[in-house]
């Protein structure tokens, strides 16, 4: 989708063929700061606003899982001032955000590395998903320190070592087996990926799970990624097609 600036007018989406998990890339922080002669943090610092944004979003659309991708496995590459800042950004968003997300039933799941990331806010993050395990109005996976290579990387491993120890057989070893070692257990496939920025690829992002995603590419940065933004992708994603491999449209049974 290139033209962001279209109008949905008095559009909305189909309540009856909502996406139950809808994925987002916040692509574009750092350029829309650089656009304005700013620091690239200034950027994700308003990014948390189009966070807050399509969080509600998805309380008012009934979109049951969003996961938002937040810090890469290949992010740690960039320089120290802005991989510290964002560290310090996930942490003081998260306290800040924690009551209202509990009070809203908004369960807090994260996914990806945990041994890299800084103490305290591992801690947080523990403290905000017990807190929250028993939510059910919204799912809110945050993918940190994530990488879909990683992630696999990982469950392979774990799954060789339940082999090793015969908790396992090989011979059970598919798909659904799998699935089961993924951060993503208990957390659907996305129906839908959004990438914003207009940049045109995944970036290691749900590389299993994506399989049969349908994809929105948006040219708004995300600091600026509104209500309507996320209106116009459903309406994308709702005037899909998906096969799933048939030769014909299927329904996507979604509660
Ligand atoms: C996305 O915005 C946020 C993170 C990767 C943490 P970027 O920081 O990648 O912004 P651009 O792509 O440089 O504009
Ligand atoms: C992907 O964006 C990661 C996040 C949005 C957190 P990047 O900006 O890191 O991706 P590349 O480097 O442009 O592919
Ligand atoms: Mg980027």
């Amino acid at each position: 989708m290139s033209d962001s600036s279209t109008s949905t007018g008095t559009l909305s989406p189909d309540p009856a063929h909502m996406p139950l998990h809808v994925a987002i890339i916040m692509d574009g922080n750092g350029r829309w700061a650089q656009k304005r002669g700013w620091e690239r943090m200034r950027g994700h610092q308003k990014g948390v606003d189009a966070v807050r944004r399509t969080v509600q979003g998805c309380m008012d659309y009934g979109v049951r899982y969003l996961t938002l991708y937040a810090f890469s496995t290949e992010n740690w590459k960039r320089s120290t001032a802005e991989v510290s800042g964002l560290m310090l950004l996930l942490k003081t968003t998260l306290k800040a955000e924690l009551e209202s997300f509990h009070k809203n039933s908004i369960r807090l799941k994260v996914i990806g590395r945990r041994d890299r990331l800084p103490q305290d806010l591992v801690a947080l993050i523990e403290e905000a998903e017990i807190k929250t395990k028993d939510n059910t109005a919204l799912t809110l996976v945050v993918a940190l320190d994530y990488g879909g290579r990683d992630e696999i990387a990982r469950a392979v491993s774990n799954l060789a070592q339940d082999v090793l120890a015969g908790r396992m057989a090989c011979g059970d070893i598919g798909e659904a087996s799998i699935a089961r070692y993924l951060d993503t257990v208990e957390v659907p496939d996305p129906d839908l990926v959004i990438r914003t920025s207009d940049v045109v690829r995944v970036s290691n992002f749900l590389l299993w799970q994506a399989a049969y995603s349908e994809f929105v590419f948006m040219d708004v940065c995300w600091p600026d990624f509104s209500k309507e933004h996320f209106l116009q992708a459903l309406l994308s994603y709702q005037g899909r097609e998906r096969r799933f491999g048939h030769d014909k449209a299927q329904d996507v049974p979604h509660g």
